[in-house]
Formats: structure tokens, C-alpha cells, sequence
């Protein structure tokens, strides 16, 4: 597997991954999808503002039909706004999309490492228990770090919360690399012949799910690009070591300054990495070639891949239209009026230019004067063809506007 680094939003790129195809997913998602270098989660700003940084605008409303597989998830979601608001039922609208792609590109044996902080967690998790299953929750990961000031009004705010889960039941977890130093009061008594239970040799214990002995980059580590909410790299490669085997293709979607790369070509990993700003990837084309030593061993695009795992097919094919035809019962999906098969026409739901591709889940039929409102007025055609959907599927999502 050639490794890969795409720039651009992971919506898009995902689109055209093919399923099963990765081994283990690393997500650090920002706070602020349009801002990359302001408020991360966790960071001061995030809880006061959360309000004015998410809308309705963050969600891609092309996909979102995707959200009706999924048990209890539209409801969910509309919940959020009833007890928290709209900005945060955008914000997990949003991760809903992404989670749902990351869960159909994971392989069977592997896992997702969702790391977020007490803002919104609470709420991500209910989301992840509809998309990978209830029984596929694996552990609720506190990682503890002393950096940065005290607050007077509050205990201080000093974990991130990593929610670990797999896709089956047959997931790696290499628990021999979860080994971490025992404290030295630990090794102190087991000096003690009378109390003893270790031998003094034996330094080292199997992590718990608290993790206090990682600290986060203070502003003098050698580590340090830069890039604000870069993590250290040895949370990266307990996360790799504990959850891949060497070989295995390590999958960050919002890859930041490439911290999960990095650590993933270490350990002899492939990887993919995809963020959407520009300024990301100089970086880390200059970090991996600083630290990695591997600056020519890796592609970079910002076109999405072709997925190679379902059939293409031409929409001027004749079976194309048939089957459509049929599928939708001789009606156009735009105004939901019958027509004959030779007055529709193909459409691409899912544009190629986010990631959609000649597959027959990716076309639909519509009448002449619905794909001419669309390519004139797209965002008015999709709101009714949305509309249209809403009702099909019986479930009416009042997201509202923003
Ligand atoms: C919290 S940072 C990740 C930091 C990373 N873990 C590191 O160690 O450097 C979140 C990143 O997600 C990127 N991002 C935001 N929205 C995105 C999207 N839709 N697709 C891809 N990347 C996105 C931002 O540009 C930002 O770099
Ligand atoms: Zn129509």
C-alpha cells in the first residue's frame, strides 16, 4: 500500500476509499470545522463559544439520507437539539456523516480511537453506539495531562476523553503493548521482601483506562511543529502498537500536522492521512521529511481516490436507466411525478467532485426540469429533493434553518 496524503474534506475523500479497507482509525476532530487554528475541543474557548461556530452550513445535506440506516440516530440527533441546541446537533450531524464512511471503510478486525474532551463527548457516544453497535464499545479512554493553567471557578479541566471501538468481535488488541512503567512507590515496595508481590525485575504493569504517564507537548518539546493542537507522538504509538500489527494500514482523517503518520511509519505501518487545509499538508511534507526521512515515500492529492471495490458502471449504459426506472417506480426523485423512462435523465447524487463515482448507488433519475433546476439552482433542488426524501422515509427531520 502506497501511503497517502489527501487535502481536502475527508467527506469527499472517504467517498472514494473502498470498504474494509483500513485496519485502524485515529480521529482528533477540531472544534471549529471552518477555523482550523482556533479553539480545539478542550481548549479555553471551546465550551463558550460552541455556539456561534457550528450551523446548519457545516452539514453536507447531499449524504445526509446516509443517517436513515442507522438505528435510533435521526432521533438522536434531533434530541440533541431539544436539550443542548442546534450548534451542537449540527456538530454531530457532521461527525455522524464522517463516522458512518470511517465505519464502512474499517475492516472487520479493526477498531476507531475517537478522541474528543468532556464538550462533547457525552453526546458522540450515544452516536457511536448506533453506527459500530452497543456491543462493539470497547473502552472510555481518560487521558490525563497537567499542562496549561488553573482554573478558580472550576476543578480544572485537565483530560481528553478517547472512545475506543471495534467493528466485530475479532478485533486486534495486542494487550503486551499496553505495558507501561510501574510508579517508582510501586517499585519501592517491592523491594520489601516482607510485602512483596512483584519481583523487581517486573517494572512495567498492563495500562488501565486512565493514562496519566503521557504528558501533552508543552511549548519547549522537541516534538513541536507548531501546529496548536498537535498530540504527542507516544499516545500515537500505544494506540498503533495496542490495536495494529506491523504492515497494517493506519487511517487518520483529520490528520492535522501528521502526528498519526509519523508514529504509524515508525512502527512499519502504511498510512493514510487527509486534512483540509493547505497549510496542513506543507507541514507536514516538511515533517516527515525532518523526522520520518521518508519525504518521497508517500503520494499526495486532493482529488478524491476512485473506489475500486464496487462496479463501475457508464451512466449512458441502457441497464443503468432500467434498473433506476424500476427502483424508483417510474418517478422523478426531484418532484416525486410519474414519467416515461424516456423522458428522465441520469444524475450523479453525490457529485464526483466529492468523491461520488459512476456506481449505480450513486445515480438517480430525474425529469428534464428537475436536472436543469439542479444544475442551475443547486441548493434550491436539493432542499426540495431532501424534502421529497424526508417524506418517503416517514421520518421527518426538523432540523429547521440555521
Ligand atoms: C485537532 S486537529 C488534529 C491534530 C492532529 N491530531 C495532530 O496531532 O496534529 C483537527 C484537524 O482537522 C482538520 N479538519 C477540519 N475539518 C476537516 C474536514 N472536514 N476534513 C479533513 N480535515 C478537517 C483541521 O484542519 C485540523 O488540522
Ligand atoms: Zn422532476
Amino acid at each position: 500500500m502506497q501511503n497517502a496524503l489527501y487535502t481536502n474534506d475527508n467527506l469527499y475523500i472517504m467517498h472514494g476509499m473502498d470498504s474494509e479497507s483500513v485496519d485502524l482509525i485515529y480521529l482528533d476532530p477540531p472544534f471549529n470545522s471552518k477555523r482550523t487554528y482556533s479553539a480545539p475541543i478542550g481548549s479555553k474557548a471551546a465550551g463558550a463559544s460552541f455556539n456561534d461556530m457550528w450551523s446548519w452550513s457545516d452539514v453536507d445535506e447531499l449524504s445526509l439520507h446516509e443517517l436513515v440506516g442507522f438505528t435510533g440516530l435521526i432521533d438522536y440527533i434531533q434530541s440533541i437539539g431539544n436539550i443542548h441546541g442546534k450548534a451542537m446537533m449540527a456538530y454531530t450531524t457532521y461527525m455522524a456523516q464522517r463516522i458512518i464512511e470511517m465505519h464502512r471503510i474499517l475492516k472487520f478486525t479493526g477498531s476507531l480511537y475517537l478522541h474528543c474532551d468532556p464538550t462533547a463527548s457525552h453526546y458522540l457516544k450515544p452516536m457511536l453506539d448506533s453506527i459500530f453497535g452497543k456491543s462493539n464499545f470497547i473502552n472510555e479512554i481518560v487521558w490525563h495531562y497537567q499542562t496549561g493553567g488553573a482554573s478558580k471557578r472550576w476543578f480544572s479541566r485537565k483530560h481528553d476523553v478517547i472512545l475506543l471501538y471495534a467493528k466485530g468481535k475479532k478485533y486486534v488488541f495486542d494487550y503486551k503493548n499496553t505495558k507501561v512503567a510501574r510508579t517508582e512507590k510501586a517499585m519501592q515496595r517491592a523491594q520489601n521482601p516482607k510485602g512483596a508481590r512483584i519481583s523487581a525485575d517486573n517494572t512495567s504493569k498492563v495500562a488501565m483506562d486512565v493514562w496519566t504517564d503521557l504528558q501533552a507537548l508543552n511549548p519547549m518539546s522537541a516534538e513541536r511543529t507548531g501546529y496548536p493542537t498537535q498530540k504527542p507522538l507516544a499516545l500515537l504509538e500505544r494506540i498503533i502498537k495496542v490495536s495494529s500489527n506491523e504492515g497494517d494500514i493506519v487511517f487518520d482523517p483529520f490528520c492535522g500536522c501528521a502526528t498519526t503518520c509519523v508514529a504509524a511509519q515508525q512502527l512499519g505501518r502504511s498510512w493514510i492521512g487527509i486534512d483540509i487545509e493547505k497549510q496542513a499538508a506543507d507541514l507536514l511534507v516538511e515533517r516527515l521529511s525532518d523526522d520520518a526521512g521518508m519525504f518521497k515515500d508517500f503520494i499526495h492529492f486532493t482529488n478524491p481516490p476512485k473506489r475500486t471495490d464496487i462496479e463501475a458502471i457508464e451512466p449512458s449504459s441502457p441497464s443503468v436507466k432500467k434498473a433506476l426506472y424500476k427502483a424508483q417506480n417510474g418517478k422523478c426523485i426531484g418532484c416525486n411525478n410519474d414519467y416515461l423512462e424516456k423522458d428522465m435523465e441520469i444524475d450523479h447524487i453525490i457529485p464526483k467532485s466529492r468523491g461520488g463515482g459512476n456506481y449505480l448507488e450513486n445515480y438517480q433519475l430525474l425529469c428534464g426540469n428537475c436536472n436543469r433546476t439542479k444544475g442551475n439552482r443547486p441548493m434550491e433542488f436539493l432542499r426540495m429533493r431532501i424534502e421529497n426524501r424526508r417524506t418517503l422515509m416517514e421520518k421527518y427531520i426538523t432540523f429547521g434553518d440555521e
